[in-house]
C-alpha cells in the first residue's frame, strides 16, 4: 500500500480532523434479537495513547501497528503532527512516527482539550524537552478529574509545575531518580511518572502504581526502545533512566474494553459471540461475573465465546483498579444489569459520578435507583426511547440497551462513542443488529 503523509490530509482538511472517522447526527437502532458471530477487536485506546506519547522520548522513528482506527487516536496524531512530528500512515492500522525533529510546544495546541490522553504530553515532553505545555485536559466528565499525583511525581523527578495562561507547564532542567509512592492508584499518574523518568538521571522507584495491562504495554514499548523498566503488572516499578531510547517496531495490545462491549451486547440480547484476537486474561473479572449470571464464556488463547439462551441473573460489581472490575465497563454492564432477572448493584470506586447513563436508561424503563457511590438495578423489559449520549462509556451502555429494547430508540450525539470503538456501525451489523447512522 502507498503510505501517505498523515500531516497533509490532515492540513487540507482543516474543518474535518478525522481519517476515517464520520460525524454521525444520531443512530437508530432497531430491536434485532439475538447477536451472534465473531468480531474482530482492534488495538487498545487505552495502550496506543500512552505509546504514541512516547514516541516522542525516542530518536528515530517507531513503527506502531495495531492502533485502533478511533477518534482519540487521530487527535493524538494531529497533536503530534503540530509538533513537528512526520507521521506518516503505513496501512490502516500501522503508522510510522519519526520525532527527530520534534519541538514543544510554545502555546498548547487546543485540539489537547478534547481528550484526556494529552495529560501524557505532559510527562513525555519534560522526558525529551524539558519543558511541556498542555492545555485544559479533556475527556468524559465524571465530575472532577484531578492530576495531583501526576504533579506529585513530576516534582519527586525534579520538574516545577505551574498553571500559566490556563495552560499547565511543566519545566525541568534536570531530571532525577526517586522513590514516589503514589497516594492512590492512577493509570494517568503512573503513565506520567513512567514517561518523565525513564531519562532521568538514576533509578526510580514507582510504589502503588495501577497494574493495567496498558501498564505493562507501555514498559513493553519502552523496554524495546532501550528502556529499563521492571516490573510492570506489579505494584511497584523500577526504573533505570537511560540516556536515548531508539525507535522500534511495537503492535499495541487488543481492546479489552471493545471486547467486553461485545460480550456484554451479546449476553443482553441472549446472544452467541466470539471476540477474536483478545488476551482472555485481560477480561478475566469481566468473564469471571458473566459466568456466576448463567452465560456460558469459553476462553481459549486468543478468543472468548459467549453463548446465552436466556435471560441472565442479576449480579453485584465493583469497580476497581486492575485486577479489579474495569470502570470502563460498569455502564455497559448496567445495561446488562437492566436487562437481567432480579435484583443487581452496581459500587464504583473510580469515578463516584460515573452514572450520567442512568436518566437515560430510566427512559427505556429501567428500573434503576442511585445509592451513594452505586446503583441498585431491578432488570426487567427495556422499551426503545429517545436518548443523549452523556460520554463515550455511557454510549456503549446505551447501545447495548436498545439492541436489548423492545422498539426504535434514537441515540443522539453517538459521536462520543467514535472516540473509543472503531467500526462500531460494521461490527454491530455484522453480528445482525439493525443500526442505522444519520
Ligand atoms: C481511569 C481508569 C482507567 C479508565 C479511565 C477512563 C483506573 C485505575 N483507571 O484512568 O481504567 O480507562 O479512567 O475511564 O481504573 N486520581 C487522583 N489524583 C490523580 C489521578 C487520579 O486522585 O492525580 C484518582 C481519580 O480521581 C480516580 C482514580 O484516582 O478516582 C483513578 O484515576 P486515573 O487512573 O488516574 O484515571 P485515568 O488515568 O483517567
Amino acid at each position: 500500500m502507498r503510505p501517505f503523509c498523515y500531516k497533509t490530509v490532515y492540513a487540507k482538511k482543516k474543518t474535518r480532523l478525522c481519517r476515517v472517522g464520520f460525524y454521525m447526527e444520531k443512530l437508530i437502532v432497531r430491536p434485532c434479537g439475538a447477536l451472534r458471530g465473531r468480531v474482530g477487536i482492534g488495538g487498545s485506546k487505552n495502550a496506543a495513547l500512552p505509546i504514541l506519547a512516547a514516541t516522542l522520548l525516542c530518536e528515530g522513528p517507531s513503527l506502531i501497528g495495531n492502533l485502533p482506527a478511533i477518534r482519540d487516536v487521530e487527535l493524538a496524531l494531529a497533536i503530534l503532527s503540530g509538533m513537528g512530528v512526520a507521521v506518516t500512515r503505513v496501512d490502516r492500522a500501522t503508522y510510522e512516527l519519526n520525532t527527530n525533529h520534534a519541538f514543544p510546544p510554545a502555546q498548547p495546541d487546543p485540539l489537547t482539550g478534547r481528550m484526556r490522553a494529552s495529560a501524557y504530553l505532559l510527562g513525555a515532553c519534560l522526558g525529551r524537552f524539558g519543558v511541556g505545555r498542555v492545555g485544559c485536559i479533556g475527556g468524559c466528565d465524571f465530575g472532577g478529574r484531578p492530576i495531583d499525583q501526576h504533579i506529585k511525581a513530576f516534582v519527586a523527578l525534579g520538574a516545577t509545575v505551574s498553571v500559566e495562561d490556563e495552560a499547565i507547564c511543566v519545566r525541568a532542567d534536570h531530571l532525577h531518580g526517586a522513590a514516589i509512592t503514589f497516594d492512590t492508584v492512577s493509570v494517568g499518574a503512573t503513565v506520567n511518572a513512567m514517561l518523565a523518568a525513564v531519562r532521568a538521571e538514576g533509578e526510580t522507584v514507582l510504589r502503588n502504581v495501577a497494574r493495567e495491562p496498558h501498564i505493562v504495554d507501555l514498559a513493553a514499548y519502552l523496554n524495546r526502545c532501550g528502556a529499563d523498566i521492571r516490573g510492570a503488572g506489579t505494584a511497584t516499578i523500577r526504573i533505570r533512566g537511560v540516556k536515548t531510547l531508539r525507535g522500534c517496531s511495537y503492535s499495541v495490545i487488543p481492546d479489552m474494553i471493545e471486547a467486553g462491549t461485545y460480550l456484554l451486547a451479546a449476553a443482553a440480547t441472549q446472544g452467541a459471540v466470539t471476540v477474536m484476537g483478545v488476551d482472555p486474561t485481560h477480561l478475566s473479572p469481566l468473564t469471571d461475573v458473566l459466568r456466576k449470571m448463567g452465560a456460558d464464556v469459553d476462553c481459549e488463547e486468543r478468543r472468548i465465546s459467549l453463548f446465552a439462551t436466556a435471560r441472565l441473573r442479576g449480579s453485584t460489581i465493583t469497580t476497581a483498579p486492575f485486577p479489579g472490575f474495569p470502570t470502563d465497563l460498569q455502564p455497559p454492564m448496567a445495561a446488562l444489569f437492566s436487562v437481567s432477572l432480579g435484583e443487581s448493584r452496581v459500587c464504583e470506586t473510580i469515578w463516584r459520578h460515573r452514572f450520567r447513563y442512568v436518566e437515560e436508561l430510566q427512559k427505556m424503563g429501567a428500573d434503576i435507583r442511585l445509592q451513594g457511590d452505586g446503583a441498585c438495578i431491578q432488570g426487567g423489559q427495556l422499551h426503545g426511547a429517545e436518548l443523549c449520549v452523556p460520554d463515550l462509556r455511557a454510549g456503549a451502555a446505551l447501545l447495548i440497551a436498545a439492541c436489548a429494547a423492545e422498539g426504535e430508540s434514537v441515540l443522539h450525539s453517538p459521536s462520543y462513542i467514535e472516540r473509543g470503538y472503531e467500526d462500531l456501525l460494521l461490527k454491530l451489523r455484522a453480528l445482525g443488529a439493525d443500526i442505522s447512522a444519520v
